[in-house]
């Protein structure tokens, strides 16, 4: 952890007609602010304004329409920023009526999208965070995607091919295609399928200490952990992509006259989950089925932390923290450890919301303390 040798920051921040934001033009402090106010003032919208110039889309998975000002047209985010490898600008804008969306860094559109991913290095923390644990399988397989296309240069493409390829198969599955037909499709789907699914095997053996031991820490000696639960049966080891994708196809044959009769694919990293599992005397139970809220928020939390460690060292800077109430809900022991670990781990950046100043302050006191009332930030 110690090697990191730069930290990305926000330096300055425009927005113009971004949720309740008509106008904003903030400068950060390097090391960060504590944004205090209201509900409903715009806390939340702040940080989705900064995690777009990250993924280009909410955080919050809300369409890109709504995050247009009511009654305009057309919105912009501009960051500048400091320490983010080349990006030193990213800005975006979308427009309603067209629908289109665009782009650039340090003044160029890139050829693609995908290309301008992650170009902040940021990790955000927020109270919808538990749809993580207790949302369904199609929640984590969004956190897993969204963390390895950010950190893991070829995921996404993969998993895009992959996607591709599934709709097409399912397509000729629901229309009764021949059998030839059908497996005209079948080696491209194991071989994608099987880099998604190694990828992901992979990640997840490498994050599960870091996550059982963030989680002992905040819960205070209750303990759960994580593992990848694939419809591709795989081995106690993450398998490399070949071996994966040998098992999807065996694992494609069994099943071929079930999907027939299902017409659709019933197998493949589509169909797959990041389990996490409270671990108790006498066995383990699913998070998230027993959970209690608070258990649920803390292993959303350790999730988070290992996010951020995986975006240290694939990226080999700091990333910005953004802290979105964080502490709500929780017992006084368990935010305080969390405030503990966030402040060992955490060296870069943080920007984080409260609805109240809180007893709980990140850094000793020493972050700026900014107001918020109604889309109007007041520094
Ligand atoms: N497209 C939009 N145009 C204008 N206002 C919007 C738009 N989308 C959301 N809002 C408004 O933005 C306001 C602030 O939302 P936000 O979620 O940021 O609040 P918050 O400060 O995080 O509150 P809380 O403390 O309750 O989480 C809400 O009143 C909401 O109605
Ligand atoms: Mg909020």
């Amino acid at each position: 952890m110690s090697a990191v040798a730069s930290s990305a920051a926000f330096r300055k921040l425009r927005l113009r007609n971004f949720r309740n934001f008509a106008e904003l033009e903030l400068s950060f402090p390097p090391a960060g602010v504590a944004v205090i106010g209201d509900n409903g003032t715009g806390k939340t919208n702040l940080l989705e304004a900064l995690y777009y110039l990250e993924i280009f889309r909410s955080f919050r998975g809300a369409p890109d329409e709504q995050l247009v000002r009511f009654g305009e047209e057309v919105f912009h985010v501009r960051g500048v920023l400091d320490g983010a490898g080349s990006a030193r600008e990213i800005e975006a804008a979308f427009e309603r009526r067209s629908r289109r969306k665009r782009v650039a860094v340090n003044g160029a559109e890139p050829d693609r999208l995908g290309d301008a991913l992650g170009g902040v290095g940021v990790v955000i923390f927020s109270p919808a965070d538990m749809t993580l644990v207790a949302g369904a399988p199609g929640d984590r397989r969004r956190f897993l995607d969204i963390v390895l296309s950010l950190n893991r240069p070829g995921y996404l493409g993969a998993l895009q091919r992959y996607r591709q390829i599934l709709k097409h198969r399912n397509a000729m599955l629901r229309s009764g295609g021949s059998d030839a037909l059908l497996a005209a499709w079948d080696e491209g789907l194991a071989e994608w399928g099987g880099r998604v699914v190694a990828w992901r095997a992979e990640w997840i053996a490498e994050i599960a200490p870091g996550f059982a031991r963030r989680y002992a820490a905040i819960a205070g000696g209750q303990t759960a952990r994580v593992a990848y639960a694939s419809s591709v049966p795989l081995g106690d080891t993450p398998p490399g992509a070949e071996a994966a994708a040998e098992a999807f196809r065996a694992e494609l044959a069994r099943l071929g006259p079930r999907e027939r009769e299902r017409g659709m694919t019933l197998v493949g990293p589509h169909r797959d989950d990041l389990a996490i599992l409270l671990q108790r005397d006498g066995g383990e139970a699913e998070l998230r089925d027993f959970g209690s809220g608070g258990q649920q928020r803390t292993a959303a939390i350790a999730l988070r932390m290992v996010e951020a460690e995986t975006v240290r060292s694939a990226r080999g800077r700091e990333p910005v923290v953004l802290l979105d109430d964080v502490f709500a809900e929780l017992d006084p022991g368990r935010s305080g450890r969390i405030l503990e670990l966030l402040e060992d781990e955490e060296r870069g950046q943080v920007i984080l919301t409260a609805p109240k100043e809180s007893d709980l302050e990140l850094r000793r006191g020493s972050l700026a303390h900014w107001r918020i009332e109604a889309g109007a930030v007041l520094t």
